[in-house]
């Protein structure tokens, strides 16, 4: 046998000490989470999608970096994942060193459920899961390690948190009407019903669909739409943006509903983060946050601290004092302070405890 022919076998010997035996034993966690969704729970998918660069002062509480994310900090589903002994998961695009260990993450901030500005609405990132659990199973028959396996598929939790986006394009298309919206909402709930039938056929059977936020509580919205009083609610929230959040989330619980008798051996729970969020608006002292309808980070001062020509990051910028007193970060986005209750709420949501046990 020539020098190299040994080297060579200790070469793969070694190989398959480090890799076989360490794939083999390695611990996998029991449940990984797979996220659809737009920039509530994007956590680097336009950055590495669009190139689109979102740097500090976005991530600062937390990362100390960018990380894509909109935010100071972790987003509910980075909480979520925490509770559920997951690392934070690696966005689907990512090309350098992705972790899929934990789940994967098709999320991306600006995505909507119906296509119209953004390259990957919730079809595409169907589309996009369809195609990454073929590849990963082609490679672990190839004798790769460090992908996701049918079973792991299967037991996964499979995450959509989209619509606010859809709401406000319609809502700014129609110059803030109510009736032009909630005549599109049943398309945004038909395709939504079937990215869950579509994910359920490739085998997933655990679901969470995420209501959509109040809008109409946002300091952007607050600050780019001329109001009077009969405008907004008691609590000083567009009527209209909430009104039509509340017809989108009345239709995701019955399309939930209806999915549940279809799917029967599927658990699939509708999370309603909006009277999460709402609160959080309405009771603002009791959870130690002070003026909930000014952005921590942006432009202009009271009440809103908001404007276009200078958002969070941009040339001009201010940044609050207290970041955990804020509820919300740049206008839109929630702090990481607010996720943190949001987060703590949804976990311990009574029907819960009968969607682990199924
Ligand atoms: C991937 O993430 C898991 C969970 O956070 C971690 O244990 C593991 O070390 C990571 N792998 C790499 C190669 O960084
Ligand atoms: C995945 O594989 C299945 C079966 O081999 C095939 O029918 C399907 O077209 C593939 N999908 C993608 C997105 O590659
Ligand atoms: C939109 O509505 C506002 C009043 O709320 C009105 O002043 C404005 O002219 C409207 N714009 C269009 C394009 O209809
Ligand atoms: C408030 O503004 C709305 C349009 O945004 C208008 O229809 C309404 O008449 C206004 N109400 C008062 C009291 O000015
Ligand atoms: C920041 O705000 C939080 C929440 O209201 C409060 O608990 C904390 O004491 C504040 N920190 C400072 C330095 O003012």
């Amino acid at each position: 046998m020539s020098f190299n022919r040994v080297n060579m076998i200790l070469w793969l010997l070694w190989v398959w000490m480090v890799f076989g035996i360490s794939a083999s034993t390695r611990a996998r966690p029991d449940m990984l989470v797979i996220n659809f969704g737009d920039a509530n729970s994007d956590t680097g998918g336009v950055l590495a999608g669009a190139g689109l660069p979102i740097g500090l002062p976005h991530g600062i509480t937390f990362f100390h970096r960018g990380t894509g994310r909109f935010g100071d900090g972790r987003l509910i589903l980075d909480f979520i994942c925490e509770h559920l002994k997951l690392g934070y998961l690696s966005p689907y695009l990512e090309s350098l060193a992705p972790n899929f260990t934990s789940g994967v993450n098709f999320a991306v901030a600006g995505a909507m459920i119906l296509p119209q500005f953004v390259p990957f609405h919730l079809d595409i990132q169907v589309r996009q899961f369809l195609h990454f659990k073929n590849r990963s199973l082609q490679l672990l028959s190839l004798g790769s390690g460090e992908f996701i396996n049918e079973d792991e598929f299967h037991k996964a939790l499979y995450m959509i948190d989209v619509g606010q986006n859809d709401l406000l394009e319609a809502l700014y298309a129609s110059n803030l009407t109510y009736a032009p919206v909630a005549a599109q909402i049943p398309s945004f709930i038909a395709e939504t019903k079937l990215a869950v039938q579509n994910l359920y056929q490739s085998g997933g059977r655990k679901f969470w669909v995420y209501s959509t936020g109040p809008q109409g509580c946002a300091p952007k919205e607050l600050a780019l739409h001329a109001h009077n009083d009969t405008d907004l609610d008691r609590i000083g929230c567009f009527r209209v943006h909430n009104d039509l959040a509340k017809l989108f989330n009345k239709g995701l619980r019955s399309m939930c509903k209806e999915l549940r008798s279809e799917l029967k051996d599927a658990a699939i729970l509708y999370v309603d983060v909006y009277t999460i969020k709402y609160n959080l608006f309405a009771k603002a002292s009791e959870y130690g946050f002070v003026e909930p309808f000014k952005a921590c980070c942006g432009y202009g001062g009271p009440p809103n601290n908001y404007n276009v020509k200078a958002t969070c990051g941009q040339p001009g910028y201010n940044m609050c004092n207290n970041v955990t007193s804020a509820i919300v970060w740049d206008g839109v986005h929630y702090t990481e302070a607010a996720n943190r209750i949001v987060a703590a709420k949804i976990l311990s949501m009574p029907s819960l405890e009968g969607f682990w046990s199924t």
